[in-house]
């Protein structure tokens, strides 16, 4: 069977990760969460002074940039991939609203975009990935054979992304929650370096009204028209 990439975009806690790790698992793909890897720059420039939540120091993280190494490995409790900073697993710290709140004038740096495009890259080098993020369809693999632009209202996604952090047992108010996804999407539709916005063959997705069973089946359909 062919294999082909498959790029999935779209706003803060749209979905976006649980639809691609699970079409990545039935599929038998790499699954690839690009948020991660900006997630992971931000907690290591917070860890090393280089980031206070008002001023980056750039010329350090330029310097930085090259010696930071992030990897993904299967975690065998829960399925899924863990993100490996430097070879320290840092899957939760990268999900708390400390790094949540920093992430995206990180990830609005070309250097920083243009050292984690290379990687993604070359992850999906040999095809066969699902990886997810802002600009996977418009800038990491422009010609990826299947694109998905996924969106929902702020306030569902607000009321996602605190449960899965109640589930945790991470802090956060909802109206926290509510104003963070606002900010990063207003941020990260508005950069200057490749801002989140939808491929002009991307397929569009509102997943407001939707089951997580019934987008997986949407996505299987899209899936099985290609392959
Ligand atoms: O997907 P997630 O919400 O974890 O991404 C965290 C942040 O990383 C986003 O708000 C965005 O600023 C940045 N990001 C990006 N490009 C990507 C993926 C994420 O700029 N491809």
């Amino acid at each position: 069977m062919k294999k082909i990439t498959i790029a999935i975009d779209g706003f803060s806690s749209c979905g976006k990760s649980t639809m691609a790790k699970d079409l990545a698992r039935e599929v038998g793909y790499i699954y690839i969460d690009s948020g991660a890897m900006y997630r992971a720059v931000t907690l290591y420039s917070i860890e090393n002074g280089i980031f206070d939540g008002d001023v980056i120091d750039t010329e350090k993280l330029k310097k930085a940039i090259k010696d930071i190494q992030i990897s993904f490995r299967p975690n065998p409790e829960t399925g899924r991939p863990d993100t490996y900073l430097n070879g320290v697993n840092v899957e939760n710290k990268i999900r708390t609203m400390g790094v949540s709140s920093k992430v995206s004038p990180i990830s609005a740096l070309d250097f920083v975009r243009e050292a984690m495009v290379a990687q993604q890259q070359a992850m999906g080098k040999e095809k066969g990935i699902v990886m997810d993020g802002r600009d996977i369809g418009t800038t990491v693999f422009p010609d990826a054979e299947l694109k998905i632009f996924v969106t929902a209202t702020p306030e569902i996604r607000a009321q996602r992304r605190f449960d899965e952090l109640k589930a945790k047992g991470q802090e956060g108010s909802f109206e926290e929650i509510l104003e963070n996804v606002k900010q990063r999407d207003y941020i990260d539709q508005h950069r200057e370096v490749s801002p989140l916005r939808k491929a002009d063959d991307a397929l569009l997705l509102d997943n407001s009204n939707l089951s997580i069973e019934q987008q997986k089946e949407w996505l299987s359909e899209q899936f099985g028209k290609i392959v």
